[in-house]
Formats: C-alpha cells, sequence, structure tokens
C-alpha cells in the first residue's frame, strides 16, 4: 500500500472547492506515454495550472499500470524540477469499470479513481459507486462518479445508446453514494466523431459540420438541484479542424471529425463544471505534427525527430486549453 500524499499527488477536493467558486476548470488530460506526459507537465508547470493525469483502461493495457503510476510520481518531481515549487497534480483512474480495479489503483497510489457504473441500472450505480468511495474515503482519495450515458468510443468503453443524466436523480445517487464529484451527460462523447453529419448542421463556407450545441438546460437544473457540487464533463475534446486538416493533407483520412466548440467548454468552465477530460485533441495534435515529419521528411527514422515535434505541439495544445478554454492558468502557484 502506498498512498498518494507520499509520492506528492494531491486528490481533487480542494481543487475541485476552489475551480467551482472561482468559475474555471481543472483539465484532465489522459496519458499513455512519456511524451504526452512531459508536454502536460511542462504546460501546467509553465502556466502554474493544476492537473490531472488520466490513466484510462486502454491506457493500463498499453503501457501498463505499474510504469505509468511510477510516470506520474517522475512527473512530480520533473514539475519541481521546471520550477513549480508546488505542483498540484492528481493521478486518477479513467472510467474504472470495477470495485477490484479501483481498490488496485487506491493501493498503488492513485489519489483519484472513477468507478463508472453508468450502464448498469440505477440502484446497482448506486450500490458500486458507494462500494468504492466507502474504501477510497478510508484512504482519502476521492471518487468521480457517472449518471447519464455519453455515446462515442474511447478505449474500451463504447455506448451506443446515451440519453442525458436526470436532473430528478442527481440529489439522491450524489447523497447515497457519498461520491465526490459527478460526470454527467449533456451532449458531449468521447472520440473525434462526437456527431453524426445527421446530427449537425453544415456551415455554408467552409463546408464543415457545425455540432447541436450542450444542453446547458440540463447543466443548469443539475446545478440547482446540486448548488456547489464538483461536476465533470468527460468527451470533451474541441477536434481542432486545423489538426484535422493537416493529417487529412499528410495522408490520413478523417473524414466530418467534429468536436465540442471551446466557446461552450469555457462557458461550462464558468458553471459548476470543474473538471474537463481532454483525450482526443491530444491525440490530434500528436498525429498531425507526426504525419507531417513523415511526409516533409521521408527519410527520418530517428523517433526523437518526429516525437519532438508531436510533444512541442502537444505541450501547445494544453496551454491553449488551460489558458483560453479552462481558465486554470495561475490557481495552483
Ligand atoms: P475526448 O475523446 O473528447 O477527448 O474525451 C476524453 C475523455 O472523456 C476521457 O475520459
Amino acid at each position: 500500500m502506498v498512498s498518494y500524499k507520499e509520492i506528492g499527488l494531491v486528490n481533487t477536493r480542494e481543487m475541485f472547492k476552489k475551480a467551482v467558486a472561482g468559475g474555471y476548470a481543472i483539465p484532465a488530460f489522459n496519458f499513455n506515454n512519456m511524451e504526452q506526459l512531459q508536454a502536460i507537465i511542462q504546460a501546467s508547470a509553465e502556466t502554474k495550472s493544476p492537473v490531472i493525469l488520466q490513466v484510462s483502461k486502454g491506457a493500463r493495457n498499453y503501457a501498463n499500470q505499474t510504469l505509468l503510476r511510477y510516470m506520474a510520481e517522475g512527473a512530480v518531481e520533473y514539475a519541481k524540477e521546471l520550477g513549480w515549487e508546488h505542483p498540484q497534480i492528481v493521478l486518477h483512474l479513467d472510467h474504472g469499470d470495477s470495485f477490484e480495479l479501483c481498490k488496485s489503483c487506491v493501493d498503488m497510489g492513485f489519489s483519484s479513481v472513477m468507478i463508472d457504473a453508468s450502464s448498469l441500472p440505477y440502484e446497482e450505480n448506486i450500490a458500486l459507486t458507494k462500494k468504492v468511495v466507502d474504501y477510497a474515503h478510508q484512504y482519502d482519495v476521492t471518487v468521480e462518479a457517472e449518471l447519464g450515458v455519453l455515446a462515442g468510443v474511447e478505449d474500451e468503453v463504447a455506448a451506443e445508446e446515451s440519453h442525458y443524466t436526470r436532473p430528478e436523480e442527481v440529489i439522491d445517487f450524489a447523497t447515497r453514494t457519498g461520491c465526490d464529484s459527478l460526470a454527467i451527460s449533456i451532449g458531449t462523447s468521447h472520440g473525434a466523431y462526437k456527431f453524426k453529419p445527421e446530427q449537425c448542421t453544415r456551415d455554408p463556407k467552409t463546408g464543415r459540420l457545425v455540432p447541436p450545441p450542450l444542453a446547458f438546460d440540463v447543466l443548469h437544473e443539475i446545478e440547482k438541484k446540486l448548488p456547489g457540487f464538483p461536476i465533470v464533463l468527460h468527451g470533451s475534446s474541441s477536434v481542432p479542424q486545423e489538426y484535422v486538416d493537416i493529417i487529412n493533407a499528410n495522408g490520413g483520412k478523417l473524414p466530418d471529425a467534429v468536436g465540442i466548440p471551446e466557446e461552450q467548454l469555457r462557458e461550462a468552465s464558468k458553471s459548476a463544471v470543474c473538471k474537463i477530460n481532454i483525450d482526443s485533441d491530444s491525440r490530434l495534435a500528436m498525429t498531425a505534427a507526426i504525419r507531417k515529419v513523415f511526409n516533409d521528411k521521408p527519410g527520418e527514422f530517428d523517433p526523437r525527430k518526429y516525437l519532438g515535434p508531436a510533444r512541442d505541439e502537444m505541450k501547445k495544445l494544453y496551454m491553449h486549453k488551460i489558458i483560453n478554454v479552462l481558465g486554470s492558468d495561475g490557481k495552483a502557484e
């Protein structure tokens, strides 16, 4: 048993309280590899933004959870080396799907876990979430739960049918589970294809898809029921069209990829939404940079020569999200 406190991580409790009161959101960036982690830490240290490092089931399968956990420990030291005296870094399990998985993450030094039992019937969601909360809270590890179902595919999480969170359930759910934050469904979805073309309109000038707006009415109703309670948005990549264009111009094929407009995420950040999950945008930044190097310099075969530019591009993206979308810069001085 390793406590996250021994390795310099923090849980989400204070972070979320300040974010809700301050009208900003904490970035939750997924990571699977060193370059992503370096870019996240460089961007957070430079902007002094609190940050949540997320490890999904897919990441655990790809990179090994022990390795990722030690990378997060290294990240704390790296942040200090970069001059961030008091790094505010959370190591969070994204989409935990069983008690055993959440327990193993708590035991190995994660400071926050998500139990995603949103696909189960309501009472089973409550029972499993409460079991995880009861265990995690013994070690002061915070727990994110989910109500409502998001569309889209992310790693090994896929849902055919989505439905919005029902505001009439949130008080009962939060009270009976004791969860620390709640992921809700208001129209975001995982991946780079968040909406089908038939759900969108098309901008006549650019020919690009314009997605339907998020259900802010549902968000506001939830906020009214649970004033000040930390709300989480998954599936919040905006799928920057400049990356899609670079990818498509350099041999890629991402037709009609579309995300959540950043103005809407900015608006959500000002509400009780205090954690915004972003994974696909970093994948797109990385892929765009690598494809461009491969196309421009076909003779290049030193991974540092294409992973380096990919890392720089991801750092740029993370800084942009922190400063211009979530407003979390300067909140962890
Ligand atoms: P995106 O696919 O929109 O980046 O969402 C990631 C996410 O919600 C991870 O849980």
